[in-house]
């Protein structure tokens, strides 16, 4: 999370990866286990590697917290043809690649850092033909993967190296040094090698991987002096052996390092290098200064299930952890605003209870409305300053939770920000919780940076209630208040932030800067805050460490740390302000930061690097591009990602979707408002409905109700849909899908498939996939994509038979003539949910609703959604419109009556 102050910056180094499989072409590639396809894991275990791997070495350096790690790996194509070799490192979200190169038949590449703008034009082809994309992507929550593959000659070796460079922070106390290992196969030369030089001393070095058995422990070599560690790990390539005799590796997981430094001062270490200083602030006993916090709960239908769960549970973890000194509030928001009590609480066993009690009962129901939720907080922290009601020494603070973006009320992004800044007027922190991948990431992130707090993203996993926790217990115990780091004006220049408004238990304050000059005897050093009780306020002089005394065996050059670390740590500093600043401001932090991260080779999300690929045989120069990632960005790719792969715990819809399945009840869901609309449509079994009907693009679809196959004792009859008809006119096509078979008719020929099949069928104008008993995606050129998925009941079910959902995938292509049950909403719709009132069920309220004019009585429920889990579906929570969703529909459900299944009247 880059630019988040107080998290916790994690040094993993990932490896080369190798697995060793055969593609169907031929080429030979190193993949991840765990992303190579089944057929050639099978097909691989019957052939010998021709790709050797060498080596695999990770070499970290840290001086001063500022880490240094450079990944080295070496192959050799033992294959008498040439083949494609991968390299890919997992490396922490927080660290800036600084160099990459490869060495193949003695030529060395080298990647050049360049303006991202610009190296993005000058290789437009390439970048725009995606033969260059996705060099960094997005690995787990904490890292990000760099992979390149090139093209080696028979029997040549390749030499690949990553550098990259970070500022590891402490948190809860430590810093960490993460480095993942995953090499499929055993490596002639395998090693990890981390140094830290600690000047300050250490305190405590801890070394242990996930992966190490109790034999395989004491290979971990530690040595541990007051201010260097060295900490190896280089098995043999039998120790890395799963089992005698075996091919397998041990060697799977994470390799960590934990340490700390001492902390003796109360002005903290000083580092002063090559023409920079440093400044880590931590000072030992200090006591806690009370706050006062106000939680703002999202509690928008799009919480509801596991989120709403998870922050009940660790709300109730967080309430128990308060201080009885501090004052807490709670507020939950939809569309309306609740508060537990009107002020804020002394966090006494029984005011802690009760409010449990108000947490238990806290639940899902409409909107997101932002603005009004956080300004109640801001407003009731004002108000009891201003009635003296709060201690005088403690700080302010909102905690806010949210999984969606403003929806109700004042939705205007910037008019939000500039509410709360304004009301808030500096006097409190806002810390944002963004819970899934449906926030929009980039409002919290300003909004929290513009009021003294920051925004962590919260994953949305089972362990939700723990990262909430976690979170809160990072900013639980704040230390001092309003620190301010003062440093002669006459010696200093370019320092970073050097106000920070609360120096929380576990973190420490690291401030950087230039010397104007060499003669130290000035250089006197001031810090004030304020404390529990005092104020709090210290004075030190700094001298000049000689490294080369300190460390006197060190080949190491330390050179230029404190610059570069200063560097870091200001382009950090530049992009936060590139987002939060004023107008102009904005524009000359981004130069700045963009000036920067070309001098000292830093790809930021500013820059790219730009590495030139060996020809091949045949093909142009294809230029490699590995660019930076944002947090947002990463959001977005995760959203992508998730909605690819199958979910069933979690449900976020990234692009409007319309269908109908089951009952059948019909769905549009509408992820821009985060919300849902849904009904029924019962009619007897045979009758045909127009889903979608394109009179401009020639495109039909047609739905048949059947019925249970036998009447229920009960005398209900559910009704599905069991049969589709799909028309596109202008290309000429059509397709009849029913729960037994699927049948194309296309230039006067039928194709019909089964169920039962697994088939993939490629056209110039219609793509049909079929997974075996499952699903159906129809893709018409230019036009629509849908999906059909098969309800498979119990052949001897006594009522039930199999039947038919409909899912519309890709509809931005059709005309906005399209109409249909369906069809009527591709072009979205216009409504207002008001006067929510307890409904029949207490689950289920009941609301007002105002669409095309009318005022409908409309419901709070859930329906399914099957296309993750086909058994079982998803719920979804939408607003139920009663009697077939007259109201909401134009006209009325049996308008949509066609007289058969291609028929449009
Ligand atoms: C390459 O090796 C394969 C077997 O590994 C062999 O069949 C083929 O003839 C060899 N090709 C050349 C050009 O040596
Ligand atoms: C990058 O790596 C190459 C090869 O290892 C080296 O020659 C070059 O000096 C490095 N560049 C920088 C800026 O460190
Ligand atoms: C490849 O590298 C290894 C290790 O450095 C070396 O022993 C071998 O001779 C090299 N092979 C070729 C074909 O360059
Ligand atoms: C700070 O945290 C440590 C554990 O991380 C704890 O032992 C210590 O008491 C805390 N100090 C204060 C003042 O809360
Ligand atoms: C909280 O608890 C204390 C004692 O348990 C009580 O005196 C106080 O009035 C309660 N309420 C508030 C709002 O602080
Ligand atoms: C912030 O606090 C200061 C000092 O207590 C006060 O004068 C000012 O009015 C407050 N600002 C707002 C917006 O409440
Ligand atoms: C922005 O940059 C220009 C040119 O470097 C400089 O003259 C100006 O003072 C800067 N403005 C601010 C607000 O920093
Ligand atoms: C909605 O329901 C209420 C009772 O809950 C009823 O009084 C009202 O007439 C209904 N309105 C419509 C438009 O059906």
């Amino acid at each position: 999370m880059s630019g988040q102050k107080g998290v916790c910056l994690l040094l993993q180094c990932g490896c080369a990866c190798l697995w060793l499989s055969s593609l169907a072409s031929g080429a030979l590639v190193i993949f991840k286990d765990d992303e190579a396809p089944q057929e050639n894991r099978r097909a691989a275990r019957s052939l010998q590697p021709q790709v050797e791997v060498h080596s695999v070495i990770v070499e970290c350096t840290v001086t001063s917290r500022f880490a240094h790690t450079v990944m080295t790996s070496a192959a050799l194509n033992e294959a008498n043809s040439s083949k494609e070799i991968f390299f890919e490192v997992d490396l922490p979200k927080s660290a800036f690649i600084t160099n990459f190169s490869m060495e193949i038949e003695g030529k060395v590449y080298v990647g050049v850092v360049k303006e991202k703008e610009k190296a993005k034009k000058q290789y437009e082809k390439a970048v725009s033909s995606g033969q260059t994309a996705g060099l960094v992507k997005i690995s787990g929550r904490k890292m990000e993967k760099f992979s390149v593959s090139v093209n080696i000659a028979a029997e040549s070796n390749v030499t690949f190296i990553l550098t990259y460079e970070e500022l590891l922070q402490r948190k809860f106390g430590q810093y960490e040094i993460l480095t993942r290992v995953k090499p499929k196969s055993l490596v002639q030369q395998f090693q990890i090698v981390t140094n830290i030089y600690e000047p300050q001393g250490l305190s405590y070095v801890d070394a242990h991987a996930t992966f190490l058995s109790n034999e395989l422990l004491p290979l971990v070599e530690k040595t541990v002096t007051d201010k260097k560690a060295h900490i190896s790990f280089s098995p043999t390539m039998e120790q890395q052996r799963k089992c005698p005799g075996c091919d397998g590796t041990l060697i799977d997981g994470d390799f960590v390092i934990k340490y700390d430094v001492k902390r003796e001062t109360s002005i903290g270490e000083i580092q002063i290098a090559n023409g920079y200083f440093v400044h880590f602030f931590s000072p030992p006993g200090l006591h806690r200064v009370p706050k006062n916090v106000v939680f703002v709960i999202d509690r928008s239908g799009s919480m509801s299930g596991r989120k709403i769960q998870q922050t009940r549970e660790a709300l109730l973890v967080i309430l128990e952890d308060l201080y009885e000194d501090d004052y807490f509030a709670l507020i939950q928001f939809d569309h309306t605003i609740d508060h537990w009590k009107d002020s804020l609480t002394k966090a006494t066993k029984e005011n802690v209870t009760q409010a449990m009690n108000y947490v238990r009962n806290i639940r899902d129901l409409g909107g997101t409305d932002i603005n009004d939720a956080v300004l109640r907080g801001v407003n009731m922290l004002t108000k009891d300053r201003q009635e003296k009601r709060l201690l005088e020494r403690s700080t302010d603070m909102i905690i806010l939770l949210t999984d969606g973006r403003p929806a109700s009320g004042i939705t205007d992004i910037p008019t939000i920000q500039r509410n709360v800044q304004s009301a808030a007027g500096g006097n409190m922190s806002l810390f944002c919780l963004g819970f899934g991948n449906d926030v929009d990431y980039n409002f919290l992130d300003v909004m929290s940076k513009q009021n003294k707090g920051l925004t962590r993203r919260i994953f949305e996993a089972s362990d939700a209630a723990l990262q909430l926790q976690g979170f809160y217990e990072e900013v639980s115990s704040p230390l001092l208040l309003e620190v301010d780091m003062q440093y002669p004006d006459n010696a200093v220049d370019f320092v970073t932030t050097s106000h920070f408004s609360q120096l929380f238990n576990g973190s420490e304050i690291v401030v950087a800067g230039q010397l104007m000059d060499n003669n130290l005897d000035n250089f006197i050093v001031e810090v004030f805050g304020q404390g529990f009780e005092d104020d709090f306020k210290v004075q030190g002089q700094a001298s000049v460490v000689d490294w080369d005394v300190m460390y006197p065996d060190e080949k190491y050059i330390f050179g230029d740390f404190t610059e570069r670390l200063w560097a870091y740590l200001t382009i950090q500093q530049l992009l936060d302000k590139s987002k939060t600043g004023e107008p102009h401001e904005k524009a000359n932090a981004t130069a700045k930061a963009l000036e920067m991260s070309l001098q000292y080779n830093f790809v930021t999300p500013l820059t790219s690097m730009v590495v030139t690929k060996p020809e091949t045989e045949g093909e142009q120069d294809e230029p490699l591009i590995a660019d930076k990632m944002t947090e947002e960005q990463r959001q977005q790719a995760e959203k992508q990602a998730a909605y690819q792969y199958v979910r069933p715990a979690s449900y976020q819809v990234p692009a409007p979707t319309y269908f109908v399945d089951g009952d059948p009840h019909f769905m549009i869901e509408l992820p821009d408002r985060n919300d849902a609309l849904c009904f029924n449509i019962n009619d007897l079994p045979g009758t045909i409905f127009s889903l979608v009907r394109d009179p401009d693009s020639g495109i039909l679809v047609n739905g048949q109700i059947i019925g249970d196959k036998k009447i229920h004792p009960d005398g209900k009859i559910n009704t599905y849909f069991g049969r589709f008809g799909i028309i596109h006119q202008t290309l000429g096509v059509r397709l009849e899908v029913s729960t037994k078979s699927i049948s194309l008719f296309q230039d006067g020929k039928q194709i019909k498939l089964l169920w039962s099949d697994m088939a993939a069928l490629t056209g110039p104008n219609v793509d049909l996939v079929v997974t075996k008993d499952h699903s159906l995606t129809v893709t018409l050129k230019d036009s629509v994509k849908f999906v059909i998925l098969l309800h498979k009941v119990w052949e001897k079910h006594p009522y039930h038979q199999d039947y038919l959902g409909f899912y519309t995938l890709d509809s931005y292509l059709l005309s906005s003539s399209v109409h249909g049950l369906l069809g009527q909403f591709y072009h979205g719709i216009e409504y207002e949910v008001t006067d929510l009132r307890p409904g029949e069920v207490p689950e289920k309220p009941d609301a007002t609703m105002y669409v095309k004019g009318q005022e409908l009585n409309v419901t709070r429920g859930w329906q399914r959604d099957f296309r993750t889990d086909v058994k079982n579906g998803i719920n979804v929570p939408c607003w139920f419109i009663h009697s077939n969703g007259s109201g909401l529909i134009d006209g009325d459900a049996t308008d949509y009556i066609v007289s058969g299944l291609f028929e449009t009247v």
